[in-house]
């Protein structure tokens, strides 16, 4: 299939964007990018180590490195890791390299996602309600997206084809 521009997810971590991506993808017949694992490939360290050994900020800068190098790709279905939207340079670009779809849930939701697998070195030592605060930060960002899908009670493969369903793919 082709699109003539790129499909990107964002949102919160924990929120799917990966898994959906792949699938995204995999349905339209169009190659998959996730930053996250990028990163993780040609710094040959986990996301945590990186955080860990490196720093915050110097992961953001491999992230902003990465992803500004993967939004000029076209035709290409891009998951982005939950803190690069946030960046205002990453964001105008992805903003004119595709439709940004933000895959939303309920903020309980996204913190029992969290909580169930603690490995996020950005929420590793905040409790619940600074999860919750982090979210509705973010969320004033997140909503600059093109579209937001509302995955409230939804299996992968719904969202997958509400996704085509909205943008008409
Ligand atoms: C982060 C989200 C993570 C990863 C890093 C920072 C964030 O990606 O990039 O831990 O700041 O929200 P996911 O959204 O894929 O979990």
């Amino acid at each position: 299939m082709k699109i003539n521009n790129n499909l990107i997810l964002i949102g919160m971590m924990a929120s799917g964007k990966s898994t959906i991506g792949r699938l995204l993808a995999k349905k339209l017949k169009l190659r998959f990018y996730d930053t996250d694992f990028i990163i993780e490939k040609k710094t040959k360290m986990k996301i945590y180590e990186i955080f860990k050994k490196k720093g915050e900020a110097e992961f953001r800068n491999l992230e902003k490195k990465i992803t500004l190098k993967l939004l000029k790709k076209n035709n290409c279905v891009i998951s982005l890791g939950g803190g690069a939207f946030i960046n205002n340079e990453i964001r105008k670009v992805a903003q004119n390299s595709g439709n940004t779809i933000c895959l939303d849930w309920k903020h309980k939701t996204i913190i029992n996602r969290i909580k169930k697998n603690n490995r996020r070195p950005i929420t590793l030592n905040l409790t619940n309600n600074e999860i919750k605060d982090l979210i509705i930060d973010r969320s004033k960002i997140y909503s600059e997206a093109k579209y937001k899908i509302n995955c409230e009670n939804m299996k992968k493969l719904q969202i997958v084809n509400m996704i085509v369903k909205i943008l008409k793919l």
